[in-house]
Order: structure tokens, then C-alpha cells, then sequence
């Protein structure tokens, strides 16, 4: 399957397209910038280390690589100052994701694409992509939460000195100051966490507290995520590829899960090669399911503005 991502020269989508080699799933992949020489070097770049990896193809260019793509993945737009939270950046980034949208439509999407939004506020600029793209809403998927519940499992897990890799731990709703942990299932091992040798509950509120900073932390440390974002990227879109029928959180425009309509954030999502093919209502404590709740409403009042400001879907 080919993979074009919009926004491939910048440091999200490098990061994507280099994770994307190095999973060796994606037959083809295409990075698209508005800055061409960039994306020419980053794919260069990518290039150059295919001999040790696997036989893809590996471009650059602009929309006309969207009519063969199988997955269109949007990571362009500008980034988060330290200071600023994701829902901030929307009105620096809507209008350029609009536009966006539009050069995507024009170009022609295949009826079975996949859009897997990056861009932040990623919540509401993937119910606006759902919306405004054409495709089945359930064919528009949002990167979520997918990034902070690895991120969740990796302070944990350094945390805890077990194994990241068997660590399992969800968070869920915005890819936000609302984002919900979702210690009810999480679990080392198999085990439940909270009867894990050496877990006391008093780490609990400090590892979601870190969780809930990461992407200010990195973006003080070096101007913005891209490792551990890429690496999220691969795990959505190897899944739509090999069809594996994941359970992930990832954002999609909700019709009832949870009891929540019309938005977009992230719940525990089957992903496989139609996209979100399922969502789960997994048993919750009754604060988590308060948080999702209350995540949902937070973001309503952005969601409305950005829809006003735009002039609707
Ligand atoms: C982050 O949390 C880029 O939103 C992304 O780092």
C-alpha cells in the first residue's frame, strides 16, 4: 500500500516516513511538502538507507501523488510553543488545514483512502476532515490519544523497571489538557498494575501528570516531538494496512460510543483496513467515564467556534 503524508519535509513527518521504513510494511512512501527541497532531502535521506532495511519506494512530490495513495496522512501545520496548549494553535493551523482539505478533495481521493490526522488540535481538525473529505466519517481517522497512551506506558514502565513492551495503559478523550488515564485496565505483564509488585497508587497522579506534559516537555527540550509520534503513526497505519483489526485509541467522529455525539477524540477503536471499524465501550470506573465526559465537552466550544469560523462543514 502507498502512503503519502502531507507535511513529510517537517520533522512530524519525517519521523513518520522513517518509521515507516523501518516497520517495512508500507510498499510505497511518499512524502509531500510545501517546501519541495525539503521533502526531496528527507526522502533522500530516507533512501539512502533502504538497502539495509526493505525493497519500498520511497518519493517526494506534491497532490498528485494523492489518486494512488492508499493512506493520506496530514501531519502539516505549525507547531505548539511551550507556552501554548494544542488549543491554541487552532486558528494558526485551521486555515491552513482547510486549505488543505481542499487541495486533497481536488486532487482526487480513492473511494477506499484512509486520512489519518496529525495536525493539532488533532480532535478538531479531524471532525472537520471527516466532515469536509467525502469519504465514510469511519474512513477519517485522528492520531488521538494512540501518542500519549505509548508515552503513558513508557513512564510507567520506567517508572515501574519492567518492560515497556508489557505495559499496557490507555488514555482517552482529547489529545489534551482533558485527556483521561484509564488505570482500570491497565496492566504489566497481564497483570493487573495496581496488584504489581511495587506499584503504589501515589505514583499514579505524578506518571499522568508527566504523561499530560510530554509534549510541552519535549518541545522545551528540543523544539518538538517527532520520534515517539512517528512511531504512533506507524502502529494506526500498519494496522489499516495488515487489516489487524487493533484495538487503539484513536480519534474518530463518535455516533453514540460512551454516549458521545458529534465530536471527535479518541476511544478504544478496532483499526483495520477500513479504517475504525469498531468502537468499544470498554467497562469503565465511573471518573473515567466522567473524564471522557468531560473531555468531550471541552472540546465542544472549539469545535463550534472553528466551525463558525470556517463557515460549517
Ligand atoms: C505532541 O503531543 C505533537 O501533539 C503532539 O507532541
Amino acid at each position: 500500500m502507498k502512503v503519502s503524508i502531507i507535511g513529510g519535509g517537517g520533522l512530524v513527518g519525517s519521523c513518520a516516513g522513517f518509521a515507516l521504513q523501518c516497520g517495512a510494511v508500507a510498499r510505497e512512501i511518499t512524502l509531500i511538502d510545501v517546501n519541495q527541497e525539503l521533502a526531496e532531502g528527507q526522502a533522500l535521506d530516507i533512501l539512502h538507507g533502504s538497502p539495509s532495511v526493505a525493497d519500498q519506494i520511497i518519493s517526494f512530490g506534491s497532490y498528485e501523488h494523492i489518486p494512488s495513495s492508499d493512506i493520506v496522512c496530514i501531519t502539516a501545520g505549525l507547531r505548539r510553543k511551550p507556552d501554548e496548549t494544542r488549543l491554541d494553535l487552532i486558528n494558526r493551523n485551521t486555515d491552513l488545514f482547510v486549505q488543505i482539505l481542499a487541495d486533497v478533495k481536488a486532487a482526487g481521493l480513492k473511494p477506499s483512502a484512509k486520512v489519518l490526522v496529525v495536525s493539532n488540535p488533532v480532535d478538531i481538525l479531524t471532525y472537520v476532515a471527516a466532515k469536509r473529505l467525502g469519504l465514510p466519517e469511519t474512513q477519517v481517522l485522528g492520531l488521538g490519544t494512540q501518542l500519549d497512551s505509548i508515552r503513558f506506558c513508557s513512564l510507567i514502565a520506567q517508572a515501574m523497571k519492567v518492560p515497556p513492551t508489557q505495559t499496557k495503559a490507555l488514555i482517552l478523550g482529547e489529545h489534551g489538557d482533558s485527556m483521561v488515564p484509564i488505570w482500570s485496565s491497565a496492566t504489566v505483564g497481564g497483570l493487573p498494575l495496581e496488584k504489581y509488585p511495587g506499584w503504589t497508587p501515589a505514583s499514579a497522579s505524578q506518571l499522568f501528570k508527566r504523561t499530560q506534559g510530554s509534549g510541552a516537555e519535549v518541545i522545551r527540550g528540543k523544539g518538538g516531538a517527532g520520534f515517539a509520534v512517528g512511531i504512533a503513526i506507524r502502529d494506526v497505519i500498519e494496522a489499516i494496512i495488515l487489516n489487524r483489526r487493533q484495538i487503539l485509541p484513536v480519534s474518530s467522529v463518535q455516533s453514540g460510543c460512551y454516549g458521545i455525539r458529534d465530536v471527535a477524540l479518541s476511544v478504544p477503536t478496532v483499526v483495520g483496513s477500513c479504517g475504525a471499524i469498531d468502537r468499544l465501550e470498554i467497562e469503565l470506573w465511573p471518573k473515567e467515564m466522567q473524564g471522557l465526559r468531560n473531555s468531550a465537552n471541552s472540546l465542544r466550544p472549539t469545535l463550534d467556534a472553528v466551525l463558525q469560523r470556517i463557515g460549517g462543514v
